[in-house]
């Protein structure tokens, strides 16, 4: 069975490190020790060394949301997989949409960074998902297929299990829009045929599919609830603990009765 996995996305937040202490520590002591979903939050590259800090002694995971696709070498700016380790990493968001689509990153420069954070032990959190006006057109499994193709290039199927996807629809980011339970699991269970075909059924089974797209504690059990979502990336409501808390504790409660037979 699938592990539910809910991870903060903290985005360009909070403007100052002891902000983002307070809030390393408060989600720390709410989700505490005993947790049977997986828990990482992942601060802007400035924060990650205090909030490792912070976390020390928790289960949850730390995660950057970006890195460099080189390992090492004259790039003014940027960032390497192995200083993410380094610094405590465990996660790395990858091809998130505001990077797709604001700064126009490709699924192929998604997918060397997607080898690369695999070559050094960090656990991909690879982001796919449509726009508003690709759903319109009917576009949306075509648009998702296309990005499963090329971000996941190369990956061996042993590896593939090890990586997270995050299907979030680009039109419910930060809108208040969600993707209605039905129509978020109709692209998961998309998904999941997809990795089967790419990667066979025994992985395409292990595979964690999060679900994102402004999720709240008020959304997130019905979510959660469908049989291929297997946890939430979480960006707005990652920023306020109880709004956080909430969403892991619908987390809990799903794993707990158990999902209903699909
Ligand atoms: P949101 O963001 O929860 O604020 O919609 C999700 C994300 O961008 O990962």
């Amino acid at each position: 069975m699938r592990v539910l996995f809910i991870a903060g996305n903290w985005k360009m937040n909070p403007a100052k490190g002891e902000e983002a202490i307070a809030l390393a520590n408060a989600v720390k002591t709410g989700v505490g020790q005993a947790i049977d979903v997986r828990v990482a939050i992942c601060p802007p590259f400035p924060w990650l060394g205090v909030v490792d800090d912070a976390l020390s002694g928790s289960p949850i995971g730390l995660g950057a949301q970006n890195m460099n696709a080189k390992a090492d070498g004259a790039y003014t700016g940027e960032t390497s997989g192995a200083m993410l380790v380094d610094i405590g990493c465990t996660h790395v968001i990858l091809g998130h949409s505001e990077r797709r689509h604001g700064l126009g990153e490709t699924n192929e420069q998604v997918n060397q960074k997607l080898l690369t954070a695999l070559g050094v032990g960090l656990i991909p959190i690879v982001c796919i998902g449509e726009t508003r006006q690709e759903r319109e057109a009917d576009q949306t499994e075509s648009v998702i297929g296309h990005q499963l193709n090329g971000s996941l290039a190369g990956v061996t199927p042993e590896q593939m299990g090890g990586v997270v996807l995050a299907y979030e629809p680009v039109w419910a980011i930060g809108t208040g829009l969600t993707a209605s339970p039905a129509q978020a699991q109709a692209v998961h269970a998309f998904i999941r045929g997809k990795l089967v075909t790419l990667f066979g059924g025994a992985t395409a089974a292990r595979v964690i599919v999060q679900y994102g797209g402004s999720v709240k504690a008020d959304n997130a059990l019905e979510l959660l609830a469908c049989p291929d979502i297997d946890g939430a990336l979480v960006g707005g409501a990652s920023l306020k603990p109880a709004d956080f808390l909430g969403i892991i504790q619908a987390g809990q409660t799903v794993t707990a009765t158990g999902k209903p037979a699909s």
